[in-house]
């Protein structure tokens, strides 16, 4: 079956790393980005919610809307996806986890050796004096119609150190590059892999698994394509 050729190339893999996108989250009810009907991006433009443009031009309307959907993530836990990959690096499985995701929900499962390649909703920071505040912070002064919040020490706005359209990539990304070049294997486990850079890591391993409830543009390359849910094809793997 597939999943024992999964199994197999994960065997015989020396270093495997992992990559995961909304889609590993979806079962601990947050909506994925591209997902038909139930995709955040089916009824919102990217550009005009969570991107530099919109924070440095209209920071009140990011602040009501893309800040919104980042805050309503902080409240999910990890599901069977998270916990298998959690167990997987505990086994010397894989050697860790590259995500696009900002739930945390890897770290709350247990991952140590996460790369989050588009920051993370723990941390903010000032927009002037680049002062790093806890996403808390944010939080409470949005709730006391502070909005945008800004910073105590010189009134900048602050933001979420997420990764916006139009920012840099983080540290993390290298990292994540130098991981996977040294890897054998890389599982694709939950994105649309239609967002760069991100989607040139499957691009520079030898072997390649995608388990995704959808087409992806790299599934032609791919030893084992699985066209499941995360869950389901993770416990029939592992
Ligand atoms: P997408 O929403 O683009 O892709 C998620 C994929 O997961 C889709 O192809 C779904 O079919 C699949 N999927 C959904 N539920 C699943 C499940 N239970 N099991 C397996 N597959 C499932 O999300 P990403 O690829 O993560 O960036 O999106 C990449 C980036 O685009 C995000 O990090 C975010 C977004 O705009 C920024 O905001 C910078
Ligand atoms: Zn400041």
């Amino acid at each position: 079956s597939l999943f024992e050729e999964a199994a197999r190339l994960i065997r015989q893999s020396k270093k495997t790393m992992v990559l995961t996108g909304a889609g590993i989250s979806t079962e601990s009810g947050i909506p994925d980005f591209r997902s038909p009907g139930t995709g955040l991006w089916e009824n919102l433009d990217p550009m005009e919610v969570l991107s530099t443009r919109v924070l440095y031009n209209s920071p009140e309307e990011f602040y009501k809307v893309g800040f919104k959907i980042l805050s309503s993530m902080r409240n999910a836990e990890p599901n069977e996806a998270h916990y298998i990959l959690s167990e997987m690096e505990k086994e010397g499985i894989i050697s860790g986890v590259i995500t696009q995701n900002i739930d945390n929900l890897h770290q709350k499962a247990g991952s140590k050796n996460v790369f989050e390649v588009h920051g993370n909703t723990r941390e903010g920071s000032c927009l002037r004096c680049g002062k790093k505040v806890s996403f808390e912070i944010l939080e409470e002064k949005v709730n006391k119609k502070q909005i945008p919040p800004c910073c105590d020490d010189c009134n900048g706005v602050l933001r979420p150190d997420v990764v916006l359209f139009g920012d840099p990539m983080p540290y993390a990304f290298d990292l994540a590059l130098k991981e996977v070049k040294s890897s054998d294997l890389l599982i694709v486990i939950g994105s649309s892999l239609t967002v760069s850079p991100v989607n040139f890591l499957p691009d520079m391993v030898r072997h390649l698994i995608i388990i995704n409830a959808t087409e992806t543009p790299y599934d032609y390359k791919a030893d084992v394509v699985i066209r499941e849910k995360a869950s389901y094809a993770l416990g029939n793997i592992w």
